[in-house]
């Protein structure tokens, strides 16, 4: 939540700073603003509403600066987001300016503090106590603004990433990070700090991973990375491995639209690369030895939105190959209920971004527990899988459009992969028979593929709804989490009421919503694989169809026996039962995305929404 840019160099800061900021945009956009250093002073501009408000703000009154630059796009938290309470911040001198990612949450001690020395605050931001304190600090210190910037940190409880540039020294920006994401970009004479690699990927592929309660100093020519002591520390130096073009729409007029048909590849990226020549599966990257995943008793899947419902499909799998346990809990829930955990157990932790706040919370109490944690997870670098015992990266490429998509079915992909591996190490599948699975694995990109190529109705059928009020989802088995991320991705895109059920759940209360015309869309699990769920799924429709339901039923091709009972048939190509919501989430996605946009939406950057969510 909250991008950040940070910029030193020889080229024009603003400009830097803003693309950089397009590019985070993703992140929140309840407004956006920069500071530049030029001619002695600070210069600053920030406007409420999207980047186009700063854009345009920056042509009707151009600034501009020598070299050292800081950005920020909003999610906002503290104080309605307008344009007072946008970033930067200043002090009241105007010799510093901040920017911050999270939440200082003694926020309101200091500023009472702060006002009683006769700072004046004009925004209701938690962020502008740290434009204060900073130049309190600096005023103390010789106006050294690394010591300050480590001073301040100090004095802050939270979840913070701060960012910050003084005209006292106009070659410089300092940084901090605690619970918040920050990277460094390292160029040739310059030098950049973002909360994602995205913001600088134009610029140079060489990154720098920073810690937890480290501060950065940022010249054109030097990183230095400190503690909160000012003790140096050794960092990791990584090289991105996409460039500049995949964070681009590439001629869609969305990301999402982009990100939707990426997905064969998406797949295909994330299962490459994971069988030796003589047929095992191999996970090197994880982190976890054999023996430790021959000792797991029980697992716990926790994630937060569409991430949870990949967990929720991945215990299907699990408990059916590996006969281990599985439970699966939002992440914000995990650690209050006390959950029972020790050292056989294993904890997933499915994050896309690596950073949601609610799951790196989950992965600390688990960890306290002396639980082991593996994270699935996107980005490289990211805090969950720094902070976990194992990882297993999708290898979805950045995903820009708030709505998961691609990295939905990577993550799919990956929960599959690791139910496997357990089998596989624990003896408990002989090697044909996960040979088979992970034959019928690879097969997916093309049915993904398969499955996009015939959309055009539900682009159809979607633009013919987009009066209606509500969409019902019904789903049985691993149908019916498919069913919760259809209903989750009509609520965020297209604002509707959107709600799935487990179709079996239906009569013992929810049926009583149908009404006619009602829309629901049934999940309908393969007629080969369970023929008993099947069987009850159709009934389920009929009973629906009888109280004047207009059904729109995602289907195995060639399941004959649910078309009397379609309103709207989708056909879907026929998979093995497990790995069906491979193909069956797709036409959800279509749906949603077409329906939003005919609806007028903005379906990367939906209302109310960021990509990453930082806070809890
Ligand atoms: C899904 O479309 C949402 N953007 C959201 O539910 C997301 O999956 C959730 O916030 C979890 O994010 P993460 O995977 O980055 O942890």
């Amino acid at each position: 939540m909250c991008g950040i840019v940070g910029y030193v160099g020889p080229q024009p800061a603003l400009e830097v700073v803003v693309n950089g900021l397009a590019r985070l945009e993703y992140r929140g956009y309840d407004s956006a603003g920069v500071a530049v250093l030029g001619g002695g002073s600070l210069r600053t501009e920030k406007r409420a509403g999207k980047l186009a408000n700063l854009r345009k703000a920056l042509e009707e009154r151009p600034i501009s600066g020598d070299g050292a630059g800081i950005g920020h796009t909003r999610w906002a938290t503290h104080g309605a987001p307008n344009d007072v309470n946008a970033h930067p911040h200043v002090d009241n001198d105007r010799r510093v300016a901040i920017v911050h990612n999270g939440i200082i949450e003694n926020f309101a001690a200091l500023r009472m503090e702060l006002e009683e020395k006769g700072c004046k605050f004009l925004s209701e931001t938690d962020t502008e106590v740290a434009a204060h304190l900073l130049s309190s600090e600096m005023a103390e210190r010789g106006g050294d603004l690394p010591a300050a910037m480590r001073a301040v940190c100090k004095r802050l409880e939270g979840a913070f990433t701060l960012v910050a540039t003084s005209v006292d020294d106009p070659g410089l920006v300092v940084a901090a990070r605690r619970n918040s994401p920050l990277v460094v970009g390292r160029g040739e004479g310059e030098n950049f700090l973002a909360s994602d690699v995205a913001a600088f990927i134009a610029h140079t592929r060489e990154a720098v991973e920073l810690g937890q309660d480290q501060v950065v100093e940022l010249r054109a020519d030097s990183v230095a990375v400190t503690d909160y002591d000012g003790n140096p520390v050794e960092v990791n130096e990584y090289h991105v491995d996409w460039d500049a073009s995949a964070a681009e729409k590439g001629g869609y007029d969305y990301f999402m639209l982009k990100e939707i048909v990426e997905q064969p590849r998406a797949v295909a990226d994330t299962l490459l690369g994971r069988v030796t020549v003589d047929g095992q599966l191999t996970l090197d990257e994880m982190r976890l030895s054999p023996e430790d995943l021959r000792s797991v008793e029980k697992i716990v899947i926790i994630a937060c939105g569409t991430s949870y419902h990949a967990g929720l499909i991945a215990k299907y799998a699990i408990e059916h190959w590996c006969r281990i346990p599985c439970e699966v809990e939002v992440a914000s829930e995990f650690r209050y209920r006390d959950p029972i955990l020790d050292q056989q157990t294993l904890v997933i932790a499915i994050s896309q971004s690596g950073e949601s706040m609610d799951t790196l919370m989950a992965v600390r109490y688990a960890r306290e527990q002396r639980a082991r944690v593996l994270a699935i997870c996107n980005v490289n670098g990211s805090t969950i899988p720094r902070e976990s015992d194992g990882v297993l990266y999708t290898h979805a490429g950045p995903e820009v459009g708030v709505a998961a998509t691609k990295t939905f079915l990577t993550q799919l992909a990956a929960c599959y992969l690791i139910g496997l591996y357990l089998a596989q190490v624990r003896g408990l599948k002989f090697g044909d028979e996960i040979n088979t699975v992970i034959a019928q694995l690879a097969t997916m990109p093309e049915q993904v593929e398969r499955v996009l190529g015939t959309v055009e109705p539900v682009r159809e059928l979607a633009r013919s709804l987009a009066d209606t009020d509500t969409v019902l989802f019904l789903g049985r088995h691993v149908g019916y989490p498919v069913a919760m991320e259809g209903a989750l991705k009509l609520k965020e895109l297209a604002y509707m009421h959107a709600e799935a059920f487990a179709a079996g759940e239906l009569k013992h209360g929810p049926i009583a919503l149908i009404e006619d015309g009602l829309p629901v869309v049934v999940v309908v699990p393969s007629p080969r694989g369970r023929s008993v769920l099947h069987d009850k799924i159709v009934s389920n429709i009929q009973e629906v169809r009888a109280r004047g339901a207009r059904t729109i039923v995602i289907a195995e091709e060639g399941d004959e026996s649910v078309r009397p009972y379609s309103d709207v048939l989708i056909e879907i190509p026929a998979v093995p039962t497990l790995l069906q919501p491979i193909v069956s989430t797709i036409p959800m996605q279509v749906f949603a995305c077409e329906l939003a946009l005919a609806k007028g939406n903005d379906v990367d950057q939906p209302r109310n929404l960021a990509k990453s969510v930082t806070v809890e």
